[in-house]
């Protein structure tokens, strides 16, 4: 790293590979940098390494190689409670023997902090997370979005710059995860917080981060904010991972900067923009989101290749239509509608046309 602007370099992952057992690297070679205020999510299916990163990053695990800075100051060898690091944990534990103040209390009696000045944070902590009137409490009183709010509390109140949470909404249900979602950002965002925050759950990471690692077996695949993420994924895997997506198979027929040419499988021609394939005759994954595809033909260049499809599914959800085709040869071929006035809904069994620009079509890696 050669910058030593440590605003934009807060957190550094400098080269670092991990191993358990002293062969296998479950994390491979990370270099990542964290900007100050930054909310960075590590996203990627299970065993991927993200707890690794989060506990190698908090203390409790150690690099096998590389170095870990924050603020500048290599901190391989400082113990976790000395790094000044709150953490939520995957299965959030709050002490069932105390209440809930003083379980936010114990972190800073740890640090000798005198009971006034315990009692002032513990306060405001708690009133960050609107649970300023449950302090007597004990967890077990409380539900569990209510406990999920107090282990977040206890993660802010000796007022850390650096927060690192692992799959925090994991046991909440559906409707308290999302408002969960939204609280913890707007938190952070008014404290100026740098979060560090690991889930499996993609929805949750581009809605709350300002940008998003996703992991495959110990790699970042790709590092970028959330709307160049599911809009731009450099490779199949993360254009799999992230959001819903059609993909057909085929080879490339002709190619140039902005533009290649694709022959499906089954003959037929579709546009697309070259990603990571370069030469005439290199095969591909095509992928294009169920929300890019145009039946209409008016609303496709007058030039544009289409495909044509049999209807054989109409889906009502509500604020969506969900149609499922067969084309090319498959028969899982998505698009999505908007609910609206103008919006025509599909029958099964009708013939169509569909296309769409060729930018919202990336030809991947096969
Ligand atoms: N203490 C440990 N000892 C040995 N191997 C471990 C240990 N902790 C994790 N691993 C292995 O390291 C790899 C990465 O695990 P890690 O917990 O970092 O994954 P994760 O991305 O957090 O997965 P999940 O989404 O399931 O929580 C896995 O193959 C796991 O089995
Ligand atoms: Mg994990």
């Amino acid at each position: 790293m050669v910058s030593t602007n440590t605003d934009d370099h807060f957190v550094v992952f400098d080269g670092v590979q991990k191993s358990y057992d002293g062969e296998n690297l479950v994390v491979k070679d990370l270099n990542l940098s964290i900007a100050k205020g930054e909310f960075l999510t590590m996203l990627g299916p299970s065993g991927s390494g993200k707890t690794t990163c989060l506990m190698m990053l908090a203390g409790f695990e150690t690099a096998t190689n590389g170095a870990i800075r924050l603020g500048g100051k290599e901190i391989n060898n400082i113990p976790p409670h000395k790094r000044g690091i709150g953490m939520v944990f995957q299965n959030y534990a709050l002490f069932p023997h105390m209440t809930v103040a003083e379980n936010l209390s114990f972190p800073l009696e740890v640090r000798k902090m005198g009971k006034a000045e315990r009692e002032k944070k513990v306060q405001r902590a708690l009133d960050m997370v609107q649970m300023g009137a449950f302090g007597g409490r004990r967890p077990a009183q409380l539900s569990g979005g209510q406990q999920q709010r107090i282990a977040l509390a206890r993660a802010l109140v000796f007022e850390a710059e650096l927060v690192l949470m692992d799959e925090p909404l994991g046991a909440l249900d559906k409707q308290l995860r999302e408002h969960m979602q939204f609280e913890i950002k707007h938190i952070a965002d008014n404290l100026g917080i740098t979060v560090v925050y690991v889930t499996h759950d993609q929805t949750e990471a581009l809605t709350m981060s300002d940008r998003v690692a996703v992991f495959e077996d110990g790699r970042i695949q790709q590092l970028a904010p959330p709307d160049e993420l599911y809009e731009q994924p450099k490779n199949s895997f993360v254009a799999q991972f992230i959001g819903e997506n059609n993909t057909l198979m085929g080879k490339v027929e002709q190619i140039n900067k902005d533009l290649a040419v694709v022959r499906l499988d089954n003959g037929d021609l579709i546009d697309t923009v070259p990603v990571n394939v370069s030469n005439v005759g290199e095969r591909t994954l095509v992928s294009i989101r169920p929300e890019r595809v145009e039946f209409n033909r008016e609303r496709l260049l007058p030039d544009a290749h289409t495909l044509k499809a049999e209807v054989l599914e109409f889906i009502y959800m509500g604020d969506i239509y969900r149609t499922r085709l067969r084309v090319a040869g498959k028969e899982d071929f998505i698009v999505k509608t908007r609910n609206a006035p103008d919006q025509r809904r599909l029958q099964p069994g009708e013939m169509i046309e569909i296309g769409w620009r060729p930018q919202d079509c990336r030809a991947l890696d096969a």
